[in-house]
């Protein structure tokens, strides 16, 4: 293969990464904004883009001027040993190298300015006095959320999955049990950084409903990939009917097979880990498992939330994720579908 046709390749797999990355994840998308943060985020970006891009092309052009232009007067005047151009072009060049370094100058502080302006932007979109705030607990290699209200009666524990009303700055207060993580919604915000026994923070807005993806963004262990979780944005009314819901105990088991999974689960060692709130199960190393079957996926989002997945995932959680920190449970056979219709009745 030629090493025209070479870079031609390579070219037209770097546009279609490109392509296919921003377009594949219309849900995790940095030029996908749906709130203001994510706004400011976007339009630095790409006024960065569209500026480099320039510099780019016209660097790349002028390259290509100089590389094909033929050197004026060599017939006439072969160029002396020393290599040294005449005084008026080196007058000319020591011009040209001074405007260039100028230019430059000047482009890398108009980049600095905008980025200033733009986290200066991002620092103001606050709402100090009446702010809702949700604490992002990040863990080997799942999200601990927690709503906060000096009311306990209205402090909310959930896993993996953030529900926020639409219109209404959030503030994210991130912190780690183990090893640092990193908070990141690409429709709503940038990355944060959560770090053990430190509390960063991190100001939130959807403007509009959706489900957006978040995925932690800094490399925490082997299943650093596999640590990702939904923000779902809803209209007021439709979020506070939510979180009254995922107040509320666990839904008491009503038919005899659903009790028998209730005994399954109390009787096994899920309960050191696991909290159901309404039985006696309170374990608080493990996500909350109250309102799970309310919830779009399991293990931190590795899997989509279906009575066969959690089968498989109870069963052998290794084989999944290999290195988390699930206990494989020896169960007996007829014990799991009991304790899978349980688990998938908990709304
Ligand atoms: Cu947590 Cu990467």
């Amino acid at each position: 293969m030629s090493g025209k046709h070479q870079s031609l390749n390579i070219a037209a797999l770097c546009f279609a990464a490109l392509t296919l990355t921003s377009c594949a994840g219309r849900q995790q998308s940095v030029v996908n904004p749906a709130g203001p943060q994510s706004g400011q985020i976007a339009t630095l970006w790409w006024f960065f883009l569209a500026l480099l891009s320039a510099i780019f092309i016209i660097v790349m052009v002028l390259t290509a001027l100089t590389l094909t232009r033929r050197h004026r007067g060599i017939e006439q005047e072969p160029l002396e040993a020393t290599h040294l151009p005449p005084p008026q072009t080196e007058a000319g060049l020591t011009r040209v190298v001074t405007a260039a370094t100028i230019l430059s100058i000047v482009i890398l502080f108009v980049l600095l300015v905008t980025s200033i302006i733009t986290g200066k932007n991002l620092s103001e979109l606050q709402d100090r006095k009446n702010p809702m705030v949700i604490e992002v607990t990040g863990q080997q290699w799942w999200w601990q959320i927690r709503y906060q209200n000096s009311d306990p009666q209205q402090v909310l524990v959930t896993a993996n999955e953030i529900h926020i009303p639409v219109g209404r700055p959030v503030m994210i207060r991130g912190t780690s049990h183990d090893v640092i993580h990193s908070f990141w919604v690409p429709n709503l915000h940038g990355k944060r950084d959560l770090i053990p026994s430190r509390v960063t923070t991190e100001w939130i807005q959807a403007d509009r409903p959706g489900v957006y993806r978040g995925q932690c963004a800094e490399f925490c262990g082997l299943q650093h990939a596999h640590m990702s979780l939904w923000v779902v944005a809803e209209p007021p009314d439709k979020f506070k009917t939510w979180f009254d819901g995922q107040l509320k105990p666990s839904a008491a088991p009503g038919t005899a097979v659903l009790q028998r999974g209730q005994q399954v689960f109390m009787n096994h060692a899920c309960i050191f880990c696991h909290a159901i709130r309404g039985t006696s199960a309170s374990g608080q190393n493990a996500p909350d498992l109250t309102h799970f079957a309310s919830r779009r996926g399991i293990a931190a989002n590795t899997l989509p939330n279906t009575m066969g997945n959690l089968g498989g995932w109870i069963t052998n959680p290794q084989n999944i994720k290999p290195g988390n920190h699930m206990a494989t449970i020896a169960m007996n056979p007829p014990d799991l579908q009991p304790l899978l219709q349980y688990l998938e009745s908990l709304k």
